[in-house]
């Protein structure tokens, strides 16, 4: 195979997308201990939960006792979710350095994740971006929907990519692109990525695909090629979205680093340890890692 990249960044999203989920309040010692496990395991930019509204996500209620508990580390990039400014305000009370915006390329799922359009969402963080700024925060921009919408069905790539840029304009550094439902297959989703590529550069793209069909290992390995070297994952595959029916969870990071490591790309993650959080988070919730390399592994 040519053309793949020689490192991807893991970018690990189970503490925020994967516990959200969750129905069950998960105590947040149970939530740190993820955190910790993942750090040790190698890997370097944690989402560690979202200051979004308690009364949407009560599972992330807890947020800034978690921020509280994080173990200092230089070489650690912890960030948390903020759809706001209120919730801006919150994550840099409790000294997190680097936030994460989200918006939609479908209207409707927009309404229903965020109660508010697309371009509403961008009114919105126009403060948080200029807050950012002035406190030398570094924020992220998420695109829910790339390759496809529960509520609309088919989603055009031009949009997708015109919301890319959108948020690459606005300030984010980096923009990632969420098939929240994991509906895609390769092809769609080269297609999606080079249209974004076409607006962004590659470097500022990362992957966030779930894997609700079990397309999601095989959609990324059509990016790659391409120029993506981020992907975002969730040890033991948790995740899904409260407000996409039907929406399981990420991409498992242990399918991933299994799969780039065994072609030889490196990613600085032990997979020894980074196979043991999944199990112990997995035992927390009391049922198996979602992951066929997790359930494999030896
Ligand atoms: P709203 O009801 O339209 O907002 O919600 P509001 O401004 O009218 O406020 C309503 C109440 O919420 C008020 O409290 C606010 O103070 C409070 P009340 O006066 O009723 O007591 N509030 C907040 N509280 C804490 N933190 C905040 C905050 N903001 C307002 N930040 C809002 C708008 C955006 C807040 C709400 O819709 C929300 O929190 N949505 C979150 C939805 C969510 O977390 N979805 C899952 C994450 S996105 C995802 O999973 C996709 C992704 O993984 C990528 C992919 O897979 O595609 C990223
Ligand atoms: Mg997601």
């Amino acid at each position: 195979m040519s053309n793949m990249p020689e490192n991807v960044r893991i970018v690990e999203v189970s503490p925020r997308d994967g516990l959200q989920n969750e129905k069950q309040i998960i105590p947040v010692e149970t939530k740190l201990a993820l955190i910790n496990g993942l750090r040790d395991a190698g890997v370097k930019d944690i989402e560690v939960t979202g200051f979004v509204s308690p009364k949407w996500v009560p599972q992330l209620a807890d947020s800034s006792e978690v921020c509280a508990g994080l173990t200092a580390d230089d070489s650690v990039r912890y960030s948390a979710l903020t759809p706001n400014m209120k919730g801006f305000e919150k994550a840099l009370a409790a000294g997190i350095k680097e936030v994460a915006v989200f918006t939609a390329a479908s209207e409707s799922f927009n309404q229903k994740n965020i109660n508010c359009s697309i371009a509403e969402s961008f009114e919105r963080f126009a403060p948080v971006m200029a807050a950012a700024q002035q406190h030398g925060i570094k924020v992220r921009g998420y695109v829910s929907c790339v390759l496809g919408c529960p509520y609309e069905g088919d989603i055009d790539p031009q949009v997708v990519a015109d919301v890319a840029k959108k948020l690459i304009d606005m300030g984010c550094y980096e923009v990632s692109l969420g098939d929240t439902i994991g509906i895609g297959t390769p092809q769609a989703a080269a297609d999606m990525f080079k249209m974004c590529a076409e607006l962004v550069p590659v470097e500022q793209l990362a992957l966030h695909f779930h894997d609700t069909r079990g397309q999601a290992l095989a959609n990324i390995l059509a990016c790659l090629p391409l120029g993506a070297k981020v992907i975002d994952a969730s040890v033991a595959g948790l995740g899904g979205c409260p407000y996409a029916k039907g929406a399981t969870g990420n991409v498992s990071t242990e399918n991933v680093v299994y799969m780039l490591h065994g072609m030889g790309i490196e990613t600085g993650i032990d997979m020894d340890r980074l196979v043991q959080v999944g199990r112990d988070i997995s035992e927390a919730l009391g049922r198996p890692p979602n992951s066929q390399v997790n359930n494999a592994w030896g």
